[in-house]
């Protein structure tokens, strides 16, 4: 076969995606404008549609709530859901909408919780919360034990991105040992933000530290990669044996 024939080849059928043994994906930026998530309405629906074609039957949307950044609300947040239900509902989605919030954690969201401020968690009283990427938050572990005391459950968002984490395993042994609930992005599994963290990804796995996964999809760049999940590898069976909390939702 000459270089030419090689070039006509039909690249290589890859399955479709199918993410409904997942059922809900609890972690994503899609009310348009709010964070740094989707931009515009048409985005968003766009968006959707492609996590229904996926074969999820919910999205629990989770913008940013951080401080200096993105000074949302759960009012703010709440209007934004009810605009993109009505959209979808417009364009033909039959996926579940709902939402909720990533909330930083920093000195602000510690007065929040301390002072019975409403949060916005889902399922059973769960609240998803995120860090910087490089430096431990000095009040980590103050404000999960607070959290805890209030009565929600902290699910620790894509810890696999954390360099501290990465580094600091007494604090990892820590975190596994008082049970804090993980929840890991798919796409850390593709090689999406680096090979450290894919590393880091899978070995969570492998030692079932994992109970929720989540797109975190922000724009269609995570779709598209997303896509390219292998199914062909050990890892991806292993996340297919393992039970996610995703399904009861
Ligand atoms: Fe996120």
């Amino acid at each position: 076969m000459g270089w030419l024939d090689f070039l006509k080849m039909k690249p290589e059928v890859v399955e479709d995606l199918d993410l409904s043994w997942l059922g809900t994906d609890m972690h994503s930026h899609l009310i348009p404008g709010i964070d740094d998530g989707s931009k515009t309405m048409e985005e968003s629906l766009s968006l959707l549609q492609r996590m229904e074609s996926f074969g999820l039957k919910k999205v629990i949307t989770t913008p940013h709530i951080m401080s200096e950044y993105y000074r949302n609300t759960p009012e703010i947040i709440q209007l934004g859901l009810e605009d993109l239900q009505k959209a979808a509902r417009e364009a033909g989605i039959k996926l579940e909408i709902q939402a909720a919030a990533e909330y930083y954690m920093d000195e602000i969201f510690l007065e929040k919780v301390k002072n019975e401020e409403k949060l916005l968690t889902f399922g059973d009283n769960y609240i998803l919360v995120e860090t910087g990427f490089i430096n431990k938050p000095q009040m980590l572990l103050e404000i999960i034990f607070h959290l805890e005391m209030a009565g929600y459950k902290p699910v620790y968002a894509h810890p696999e991105r954390y360099q501290y984490l990465l580094t600091d395993k007494k604090l990892l042994e820590d975190l596994l040992e008082r049970k804090l609930i993980f929840q890991m992005n798919l796409l850390s599994l593709t090689g999406f933000y680096s090979k450290p963290v894919k590393d880091f990804a899978e070995m969570l796995l492998e030692r079932e530290a994992v109970s929720f996964l989540g797109t975190d999809c922000h724009n269609p760049r995570y779709l598209d990669m997303l896509e390219s999940l292998p199914r062909n590898q050990k890892i991806y069976s292993k996340i297919r044996q393992m039970e996610w909390i995703n399904s009861t939702l």
